[in-house]
This record gives C-alpha cells, structure tokens and sequence, in this order.
C-alpha cells in the first residue's frame, strides 16, 4: 500500500519534473488519411470512437477532433493528405498536451497505389520500409539526356541510379519488424472483401508474366511503401521509383506501395520519439491497395490515372476488417504483451540514425 502510493507520488513528481503532460494513454492511435479512410472506423460493431471527441489545436481544419472510445483505449485521427498535412497533424497530436503516447501503438491505415510486379488491388500489406522516393532532383522527360532512365536522380547526385549526395533526413523510416509481423499475421485472421470490377482489371494484368501478383486474389502482404506528394501513374515512373527505393535502402526495401503522406507522418513521430513522447518502436504502417501504380499491358498512364477504380471500396473496407484484428489483438493482449512492447531486433528510425543505433541503409549514422 505504502509502496504503491509511494511510487504513484513518485510518477506524479516525475510527470511534473519532466513536463510531460498527462492525458488520455492510448493503447491504440489509427492514423487515417481522409475521409472515407476515417469513415470506415465509424459506427461498427466492434468499438465505438466516436464515444469522445477531442478537440486539439493545429489538426487540419477538416478534421479537428480526435476521436477516441470512451475508455480512451482506442482513438483515431485524420492527419488530411500529403505529406505537410500529414507532419503537422502529427506534431499537433503529439505536443498538445491532451495525450500521454509513450505505449500507444500508431496504425498508419491508408489506401494506396500498389505495384502490380508485387501485389494486387485489394490487398493489404505491411511495411518496414517507408522511401520518400519525390524527394530528389526532377529534368522533364522531355529535356532528359539521352543516357539517363528517368528524369529523376537523388540530390546531390549527377545520375539516376547513384546513391543521394545530399540527404535531408526523411529520405528512408524503417520500423519495427517484429510488429510488423505480428499484425500481419492478425490482419490473415480478416475475410477481405474483393469485387467482380476489380477481377476484370486483374485479369487485365495477367497479359505481362511479370505482373502475376496483380492477376492474383488479394491478399495480406509484406512490403514497403513509397511517399510523395506528387500523385505519378505509368510504367516509368513506377520503374523510376523502384530504382530509387532500392538506392536509398542499399537494396533492402521493396517498392510495393505508393502514398502521399507515411514520410511526413514518421517524420513527426520519429521528432516525438526524440522528445520521448512516443515510441518509434510501436509504429505499423498498414496500406491498402486501391489502384495500380501503372497501367495494364495496352493502356496508356493517363487512362490508368483518370480511369476508374474499381480496387477503391474493397480496399477502403479491408483497412477496417483487416486492421480491427490487428486492434483487437493489440488490446486484448496488452497485459500479457504489448503494454512492455515488441522488441525490435532490426534497426529502427531514419537515416541519420537520430534515435540511436546504425542504420542498415545509408551511409551510416551521422551522430557517431
Ligand atoms: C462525435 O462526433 C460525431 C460526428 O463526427 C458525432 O456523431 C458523435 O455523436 C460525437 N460524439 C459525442 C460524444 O459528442
Ligand atoms: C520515408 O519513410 C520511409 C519509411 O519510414 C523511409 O524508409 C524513407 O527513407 C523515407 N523517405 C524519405 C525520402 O524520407
Ligand atoms: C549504401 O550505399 C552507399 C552508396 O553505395 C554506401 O556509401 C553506404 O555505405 C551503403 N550503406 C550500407 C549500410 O551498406
């Protein structure tokens, strides 16, 4: 009893020493993007986010609130898209004040482009690593030396192809990989949804051999994601950016799916973990893929780009079904598990190595 109360003085002075605030603590923060992302999270059988609604300064006017149960084990937030919105969103949520986040478990739960090469509409995957792949130097095609692939090349680089001379430090986030794991694995507890349109355009696909895994039913996958702010479609750029994951990862990542906001979101999470408001080793980027990142045999970028999407509703509602097992587990197993978290036995955090530790990418930790 003495100890008890003597050790909750004890967290009390700490909180007060460390300015830390207290606040709601989270077992669970979905990260959506916009609003059908958000939309799926509402009125379902399982929990109830809307049960509290919490106003916190500097979200995106669109979306104010965060929004949590009413035993605040679960919330979710809508940071709005691309990748300014995404970090500011982030940042508010992480220093307003409202919110004690060091257990919480951040689930990015977002649609995607997804390469076909990879995976298919549908499907829901899970990456370790996120590539700001827009971040380089940009020639229109149409000015390109005869020599170069694509008119984009790393900063500080003279060709596509070479390693980046100038990093900015958001270039490459990898996250835990045991988590990432362990979701998956409860994300395959999920039924998925799919479509007869979506198994129209996969079969679309099934014309190249090297796109197999876009002809193929959807599934649960592992494999990383790429942001930019630019929205691109056609073979490529999608060829164009696999270069540039592999570069900025020494070959490591897998270029899968394609976003506008994970580089922004890590950003800020990664600066919180520096602030130790949060733990960068509790991060689960979950993608959805809605759409191809380019176009089957016979049609043109443009029409893969404007067309329709059929991969949209399945994957809108697979970010629920899949996503609320890998919630559901994360809750009922806190005690047992995830409360003192899962370790991380690869690197995790940026390319700097900010956090700690040497990355397995990039030239190596810059705080050495
Ligand atoms: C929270 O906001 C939603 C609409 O976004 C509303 O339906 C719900 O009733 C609100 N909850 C409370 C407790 O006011
Ligand atoms: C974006 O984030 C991913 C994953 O965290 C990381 O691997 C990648 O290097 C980042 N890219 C940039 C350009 O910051
Ligand atoms: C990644 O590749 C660059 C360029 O070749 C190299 O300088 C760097 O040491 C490599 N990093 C790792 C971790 O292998």
């Amino acid at each position: 009893m003495k100890l008890a109360l003597l050790i909750s003085l004890s967290a009390l002075f700490q909180s007060a020493r460390g300015g830390v605030p207290n606040g709601l603590a989270p077992k669970v923060m979905i990260i959506s993007m916009f609003r059908d992302e958000a939309e799926v999270w509402y009125n379902i059988p399982e929990f109830n986010v809307l049960a509290q609604n919490i106003s916190v300064p500097g979200l995106s006017p669109l979306f104010p609130n965060v929004h949590c149960t009413k035993d605040s084990s679960i919330c979710q937030i809508t940071v709005g898209e691309a990748e300014i919105n995404a970090a500011s969103s982030i940042a508010a949520l992480i220093y307003s004040g409202r919110f004690t986040l060091t257990s919480t478990y951040f689930m990015i739960a977002g649609i995607a482009g997804v390469n076909p090469k990879v995976a298919t509409i549908g499907s829901v995957t899970f990456a370790r690593y996120a590539v700001q792949v827009g971040l380089q130097f940009e020639i229109d095609a149409r000015e390109i030396p005869a020599h170069f692939s694509t008119g984009y090349f790393p900063q500080g680089s003279n060709a596509p192809g070479e390693f980046p001379g100038t990093l900015y430090g958001t270039e490459v986030f990898e996250v835990n990989d045991a988590l990432r794991h362990l979701a998956a694995q409860f994300a395959r507890r999920a039924r998925l949804k799919d479509n007869t349109e979506s198994k129209a355009v996969r079969t679309q696909y099934a014309k190249n051999p090297a796109f197999a895994a876009a002809a193929a039913a959807p599934t649960v996958a592992l494999c990383d994601t790429a942001t930019s702010d630019t929205f691109w479609s056609g073979n490529l750029l999608g060829e164009a950016f696999e270069g540039t994951t592999k570069v900025f990862t020494n070959g490591s990542a897998v270029y899968c799916t394609t976003q506008q906001e994970d580089n922004g979101t890590l950003t800020a999470l990664m600066r919180g973990a520096l602030a130790k408001r949060m733990d960068f080793s509790r991060i689960i980027i979950m993608r959805s893929a809605s759409d191809f990142d380019r176009p089957p045999p016979a049609e043109s970028a443009l029409a893969n780009l404007l067309g329709p999407a059929p991969g949209f509703e399945s994957s809108v509602l697979n970010l629920h079904l899949a996503g609320v097992k890998v919630v559901e587990a994360i809750v009922t197993g806190w005690s047992a598990t995830f409360e003192r978290g899962i370790k991380a036995t690869n690197y995790v955090g940026d390319i700097f190595g900010s956090l700690g530790g040497t990355p397995d990418f990039g030239p190596g930790s810059i705080f050495k």
